[in-house]
């Protein structure tokens, strides 16, 4: 069926958005057959927004009880991706394989297109979002690096850019992505938390507390008291993940030779602006119109 919808490059579209086809596979079968457990959380967000990060905090933050005296938290041998399973990938293979002791989903799908199971359960939902144009130039490194380690001759960032400007990206519309989150976080408050990555760089420690919050188990005085909400923040740093042995040498997928790939690439720089070290001021002036038209009279400026 996929074979038959609008294509461009390697993007199929489907309701709205654009995914590579084995996503929009498990998007699909996720609509028809996932259904959630009422205490579920989900982690959602459009490619390179932060999501890695955002995945390792809520974990750390949700596990910290399982956690007493030596015991060391799997953020220390497992990549949050491995910790927190994607809707539209580990469930289309293997649902099973879930650990149900950590209410963690993820997902990159788009609030419109999510299963309908999810949308009318109780579940809360974080989304964390990002610059667009640091979104974009992550974005074009991180396929990039995996289409050459595949020896697939990669887009240029002028082609790329050139799409990601007409809404044709990874699960974009990157607007559309958002805009549908931030409405849907205006409509449910109570049931959608809207982040971004600015933000949460610029003062973590109060995301951190506000996340432990929203999920439900908020960190008591004497926690903050004895520096958990600190402990947190290290063991998350894109310093501290970025230079584990597991992040360093260890593979994402390694048993799906299509789809593998080196722990390493979802570690990049974890820098505000680093755009400006990739697209030239036209570029970066002309995404800035786009978001602001896009965004214009929904309250959300990113
Ligand atoms: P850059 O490519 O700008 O460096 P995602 O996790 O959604 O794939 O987003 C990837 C971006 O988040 C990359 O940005 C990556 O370097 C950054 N990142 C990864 N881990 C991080 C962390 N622990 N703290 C902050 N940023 C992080």
């Amino acid at each position: 069926m996929i074979s038959t919808f609008p294509r461009v490059q390697r993007w199929s579209y489907y309701q709205g958005f654009w995914y590579f086809p084995m996503f929009l596979e498990g998007l699909m079968s996720a609509q028809d057959h996932f259904i959630p457990q009422s205490t579920d959380i989900f982690i959602t967000s459009c490619p390179k927004t932060g999501t890695t990060w955002l995945k390792a905090l809520t974990f750390a933050i949700c596990t910290r009880s399982f956690l007493s005296g030596s015991s060391a938290s799997s953020l220390l041998t497992k990549m949050p991706h491995d910790c927190v399973p994607l809707l539209e990938y580990d469930f289309a293979q293997n649902p099973i394989k879930r650990d149900r002791a950590v209410p963690l989903v993820s997902t990159h799908v788009p609030y419109s297109s999510l299963p309908k199971s999810v949308v009318s359960s109780c579940c809360k939902m974080i989304y964390i979002c990002r610059d667009a144009k640091d979104a974009f130039v992550s974005l074009w490194h991180f396929i990039a690096d995996l289409q050459r380690s595949k020896n697939i001759e990669p887009l240029s960032l002028e082609e790329a850019f050139e799409l990601f400007c007409s809404g044709i990206s990874s699960y974009g519309p990157y607007w559309d992505h958002v805009l549908g989150y931030w409405r849907a976080s205006l409509e449910f408050p109570e049931k959608i938390l809207f982040l971004t990555y600015e933000e949460m760089k610029k003062d973590t420690a109060s995301h951190v507390k506000k996340l432990a919050e929203f999920m439900g188990c908020s960190f008591t005085l004497e926690e903050e008291e004895e520096g958990e909400v600190q402990k947190i923040i290290s063991l998350c740093s894109f310093e501290n993940l970025s230079n584990l042995a597991v992040s360093k040498n260890g593979k994402h997928r390694a048993d799906d030779s299509s789809f593998a790939m080196k722990n390493s690439v979802f570690f990049r720089k974890g820098e505000i602006g680093d755009w400006a070290n990739n697209l030239t001021a036209e570029m970066g002036a002309r995404l800035d119109d786009i978001m602001e038209q896009k965004l214009k009279g929904s309250g959300l400026k990113l």
